[in-house]
């Protein structure tokens, strides 16, 4: 039974002087290593998600940047932005990385747009637009397994600076996805760290950072200092017919 082999990248922190670097991290150099990694992975993996925060300051020259990087790679990318992100300026520049459901092999993922209704301080939520997408997209692919991949967290992770920018209408999300038992698993990114839960039957996955790592359960952001938890890292799924999933984060040193 082959599975689907997806991998996800997110929180890139890209920024618009590539010489530049976010909290003293090279971030253009740790996400080469994680793509190169991502590239020599056996079996292959057959597409990337990238789950926003791609550019810091979501400037054009960002994301000119990164759609020319990921238009050379030999595997198909989509992108949804995270509260970095300028997201009308990825759609404009994103062309087939825009794609917001990606259907192969049994399964339907979904990705959507969490950066509505920004607080200034890195929360979003889902615009109603988007919950209507959700709900439509589950009725659509009801005989397919479903993944769902967003930026924001839809549960809080005991981190007080953190769980105060989650997805804010969190709850709305939930109630969708309590009447559409197809839904397997979520990815996410926000956090800087990972973390794998089940919640009303769904497999919660967060994904470390190809930049900067944040410890967990702080009450005000402290970057991750352990020698192994502090590298760059991105998640690997596979996605098997009967509707399992098994992931692995895999960190990188650079
Ligand atoms: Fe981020």
């Amino acid at each position: 039974m082959k599975p689907l082999i997806v991998a996800q990248i997110t929180d890139c922190h890209l920024q618009n002087d590539p010489s530049q670097d976010y909290r003293g991290r090279d971030v253009e150099q740790s996400l080469n290593a994680v793509v190169d990694d991502v590239l020599c992975q056996t079996p292959a993996a057959e597409l990337i998600l990238w789950t926003g925060d791609l550019v810091h300051h979501g400037a054009l020259n960002g994301y000119t940047r990164l759609h020319e990087r990921l238009m050379g790679l030999p595997l198909p990318s989509y992108w949804i932005p995270g509260n970095h992100d300028d997201a009308d300026l990825m759609r404009q520049r994103g062309g087939e990385l825009n794609q917001r459901t990606v259907v192969q092999q049994g399964w339907a993922i979904i990705l959507l747009d969490s950066t509505s209704e920004p607080d200034g301080q890195g929360g979003g939520s889902l615009a109603s637009l988007e919950l209507d997408f959700l709900e439509q997209q589950l009725l659509l692919y009801k005989d397919y397994h479903c993944l769902i991949g967003l930026h924001h967290n839809p549960l809080p992770v005991d981190s007080e600076w953190q769980d105060s920018i989650m997805l804010a209408n969190a709850g709305a999300f939930w109630r969708i996805l309590a009447s559409h038992q197809q839904v397997k698993g979520i990815v996410h990114g926000h956090v800087h760290q990972p973390g794998d839960c089940l919640h009303q039957g769904v497999r919660v996955l967060m994904t470390p950072a190809s930049s900067v790592q944040f410890k967990a359960r702080c009450r005000q952001i402290i970057l991750e200092d352990s020698p192994t938890l502090e590298l760059p890292g991105y998640r690997l799924l596979q996605l098997y017919p009967d509707g399992r999933i098994t992931t692995l984060v895999k960190r990188v040193a650079c």
